[in-house]
């Protein structure tokens, strides 16, 4: 069973740069293989690591659907959908990247989601490791796409406001009765510390908090050229702060 970490929060507040830098530090102390999972729609965690995608998970159900009832004789099913979703993954040294894509459309797409999502179980157990990049906001949650989760980082910014949404997601999380095993908080952007309010807000919430990431203008630098995450420096302040949670939880964890 693969080890699996998820990323959520809401809009902009690092989740990507912050998977980004999970998958990094993972290649870096030789965690492979990784299954890197892009589930947000709007995806970009390519960009991030450096990668084109050719094909999405959503992209493939339309042919899937279409062509899964004229099979030629002696293709079996199996065969077929493990096939196409090896087709949708990018392979690069120490990991490969699955994009899910968009996961609404036109028509009702149950059938396919479905058979994807038990052939996606099939492939995921190849990985001693999963990285999940998730969208913002919560309702991809009731859909069931963070499944199966050892560690779900909840990021946030410095802000009492950013703290409140994530103790909204761990009542969700909770709500929905999801299968992870454990839910933490990030809080990304710190300048100067966290003030008393902010510290007496995250008690309030009842998350444990993992740690917390700086502000730092070299990878708001390197992401307005587009660079990859592997572009920074290993001294980058951010590089070693993600470093130090990952080791910690993974020490925790013993994984
Ligand atoms: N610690 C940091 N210091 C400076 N800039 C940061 C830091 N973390 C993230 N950023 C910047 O914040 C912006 C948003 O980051 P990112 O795209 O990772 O957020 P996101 O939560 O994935 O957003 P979305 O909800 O749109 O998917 C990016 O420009 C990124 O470079
Ligand atoms: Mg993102």
């Amino acid at each position: 069973m693969p080890w699996t970490i998820a990323v959520g929060g809401k809009g902009g507040v690092g989740k990507t740069t912050i998977s980004g830098l999970i998958i990094r530090y993972l290649l870096d102390v030789g965690k492979t293989p990784i299954l890197a999972v892009d589930a947000d729609a709007n995806s970009n965690l390519n960009e991030i690591l450096g990668v084109a995608i050719d094909k999405t998970i959503g992209s493939l159900r339309e042919e899937v659907l279409n062509e899964i009832k004229n099979l030629p004789l002696g293709v079996f099913k199996e065969n077929y959908l493990e096939y196409k979703i090896q087709e949708a993954l990018v392979e690069e040294k120490g990991y490969d990247l699955l994009v899910m894509g968009r996961t609404e459309g036109p028509k009702c797409y149950c059938y396919a989601n479905t058979i994807l999502r038990k052939y996606m179980d099939v492939i995921a157990s190849n990985y001693n490791y999963i990285v999940m990049d998730n969208a913002a906001g919560l309702e991809h949650l009731s859909r069931g796409t963070t499944r199966d989760v050892d560690v779900l980082f909840i990021v946030s910014d410095p802000t009492i406001r950013g703290v409140r949404t994530a103790g909204r997601i761990k009542t969700l999380i909770q709500e929905l009765k999801l299968s992870i095993e454990k839910v933490y908080l990030l809080i990304n952007r710190v300048k100067n510390g966290l003030d008393e309010g902010l510290l007496n807000e995250i008690k309030n919430q009842e998350i444990e908090l993992a740690g917390t990431i700086p502000e730092d203008s070299q990878v708001l630098d390197e992401d307005v050229r587009c660079s990859p995450i592997f572009a920074l420096p290993k001294e980058n302040k951010v590089v070693v702060a993600v470093g130090e949670i990952l080791k910690k939880t993974m020490e925790k964890f013993r994984c």
